[in-house]
């Protein structure tokens, strides 16, 4: 089977977890590195979660440290949602393998100029090691064939009404990332707070029965309380879309929109804004997912989980 080779770069986070779950579990994919940003929270816890998530579902590509905060902007994190280390929730396995001598960028840049076929990157945190990337080897975009992202929102925001927390986190990056001309595929808030994972499915998930779909199910159960505290029903899964836009584009509906970032507003920094009415000036620079099927969403979890079936790790 051709692979397809990929990057993974994500501020773990329980749902950039979840998304690398289903990463791993697709045997189209040939996972080449996978890179810590800080968002959720500290690069430095961001990037003890990568390496352990590597352990418990056997990543072995190299992981490298990314970026330690945004470009410009002053740096938040997100331990409401995630908890203090990031990733609260079950106990996890000690990291497996040394982290990378490189920095992030250049991890990606390597892997990218020596591959044979375009690489994907799947960005599910603030897109600073993207941007990052673009600023020191702009010479691999040409051998990118396209970066999938759990970012933004067409019509709203959640770390303020008007941005999503991984754009708010790094407007400047993003807004490089999206003038790159590079092939981009975005979900943002409008498909990924759709894909919610209710209380009940957490049963489904643990009766998958193996050690990985237990460890799902935990951070299900950490994840899903503090967004029900605020009104929400289940716990919205955002970042396996990003993963999911690629593997199963069926369980979408998309269309290709100009989206630009916003830099200054006062009320406004860091909202995606998109051109609806396809304006000629504004051709479009990005897939945006407007549309999920959920139900699908989750059999598609449990049937990833599966692939872990028989794999047990020693956990602390
Ligand atoms: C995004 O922000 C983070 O808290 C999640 O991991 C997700 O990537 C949702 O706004
Ligand atoms: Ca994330």
């Amino acid at each position: 089977m051709e692979k397809i080779p990929i990057i993974l770069d994500g501020d773990p986070g329980h749902d950039d977890a979840i998304a690398w779950v289903f990463a791993k579990a697709d045997p189209r994919f040939d996972i080449k590195a996978v890179v810590s940003v800080a968002g959720n929270q500290t690069n430095e816890k961001t990037t003890r979660n990568t390496r352990a998530i590597c352990a418990l579902l056997g990543i072995d590509a190299p992981v490298a440290r990314g970026a330690v905060r945004p470009i410009t902007a002053d740096p938040v994190t997100a331990g409401n949602w995630h908890g203090d280390s990031g990733l609260d929730g079950p106990k996890m396995p000690e990291p497996d393998q040394e982290l990378s001598p490189l920095a992030a960028v250049d991890l990606m840049a390597k892997v990218i100029e020596e591959s044979d076929k375009p690489v994907t990157i799947i960005a599910t945190g603030p897109l600073t090691n993207v941007a990052e990337l673009m600023i020191v080897h702009p010479e691999v975009k040409n051998n990118i064939g396209c970066i999938s992202i759990m970012g933004g929102g067409l019509t709203h925001g959640n770390w303020c009404p008007a941005a999503e927390f991984n754009i708010f986190e790094d407007p400047e990056a993003a807004h490089l990332v999206f003038h790159a001309g590079i092939p981009m595929m975005m979900c943002g808030l409008d498909v990924t707070e759709k894909a919610i994972v209710l209380p009940s499915d957490i049963d489904r998930i643990r009766s998958v029965g193996n050690q990985v779909a237990e460890v799902v199910a935990g951070w299900v159960e950490f994840f899903i309380r503090y967004p029900m505290e605020i009104g929400y029903a289940g716990a919205p899964v955002h970042d396996p879309c990003a993963v999911l836009m690629l593997t199963h584009p069926e369980i979408f509906e998309t269309k290709d929109l100009y989206v630009d970032i916003e830099l200054e507003g006062e009320y406004t920094r860091g909202a995606t804004v998109a051109d609806f009415n396809g304006r000629p000036e504004n051709k479009p620079n990005v897939k945006c997912a407007l549309a999920i099927d959920r139900d699908k969403y989750i059999d598609l979890l449990v049937e990833a989980l599966h692939a872990y079936d028989g794999r047990e790790v020693k956990i602390r």
